[in-house]
């Protein structure tokens, strides 16, 4: 089974910052999940909430400060200090680094809440100009992105991403639409749904797996990975079962 962590090692180091990111790989996870936003200027940024206000000393909506704007205010600011004073980083920044690595991206496109311009678009140009595409799987809570990015981008697959109440013949539903993926909360799923999956061959990638009780449900049902604030535990658990 497959770990990747969710928003970099955000269990401890400030979700979606290179720190965080830096801290997963040095985990021996397998991947990392990421969020992806526009600034008010067009810049792809990493980062979860539509607000800054809540893991950031600013206030407002990402959308309506330029990427030199949002650069200024602190990414780890819930922290109080431990883990120093880190940026937003631009997804451009991630991909320079984790190029030379051998993790997988789930590249999270946020366009559930609002819906920005060309953010398909952007993140695709960036994965392309970095030679990505065997490294990533794209996926959404807004599958008309999920759409459009397998339109977009034959070559790279994609998740149909939802929220924990899950989907009904979910693997039918894939399978139909070409989303190579199934990624539920961990919340709502039977075991039900993942015989429906494996029956139309789309592996599951379950988020958010932060106990041991749910890892070992999801490890039993064979699921091809998990999403975890907690990256090293869940590689560490998985090793001693080897
Ligand atoms: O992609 C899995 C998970 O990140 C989805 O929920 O809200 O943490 O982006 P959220
Ligand atoms: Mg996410």
């Amino acid at each position: 089974m497959k770990v990747y962590a969710h928003r970099g090692y955000s269990g401890r180091y400030p979700e979606n910052t290179m720190l965080a990111f830096y801290k997963a790989e040095e985990s021996g996870c397998h991947g990392i999940e990421l969020d992806v936003q526009l600034s008010k200027d067009g810049e792809l940024v990493v980062f979860h909430d539509e607000t800054i206000d809540r893991t950031t000393n600013g206030t407002g909506c990402v959308k309506d400060y330029t990427l030199a704007e949002l650069k200024a205010f602190d990414a780890a600011a819930v922290w109080n200090g431990v883990h120093g004073v880190q940026q937003i980083p631009t997804f451009e920044e991630y991909c320079q680094w984790v190029k030379n690595t051998d993790l997988v991206t789930n590249v999270e496109i946020k366009s559930g809440v609002y819906y920005y311009e060309e953010l398909e678009e952007k993140t695709l140009a960036i994965v392309r100009k970095y030679g990505l595409e065997k490294k990533i799987i794209f996926s959404s809570f807004n599958h008309t992105s999920v759409t459009l990015l397998r339109r977009l981008a034959p070559d790279i697959p994609c998740g149909a991403l939802v929220e924990h109440a899950g989907l009904g013949n979910a693997g039918y539903y894939c399978a139909k639409y070409d989303f190579q993926y199934y990624h539920p909360g961990f919340k709502g799923l039977t075991e039900d749904v993942v015989k429906n999956c494996k029956k139309h061959h789309i592996p599951l990638n379950v988020w958010t797996v932060n106990d041991m009780g749910t890892l070992e449900q999801m490890y039993d049902w064979e699921c091809e990975g998990v999403i975890s604030n907690y990256p090293g535990v869940c590689v560490g658990w998985l090793k001693s079962r080897q």
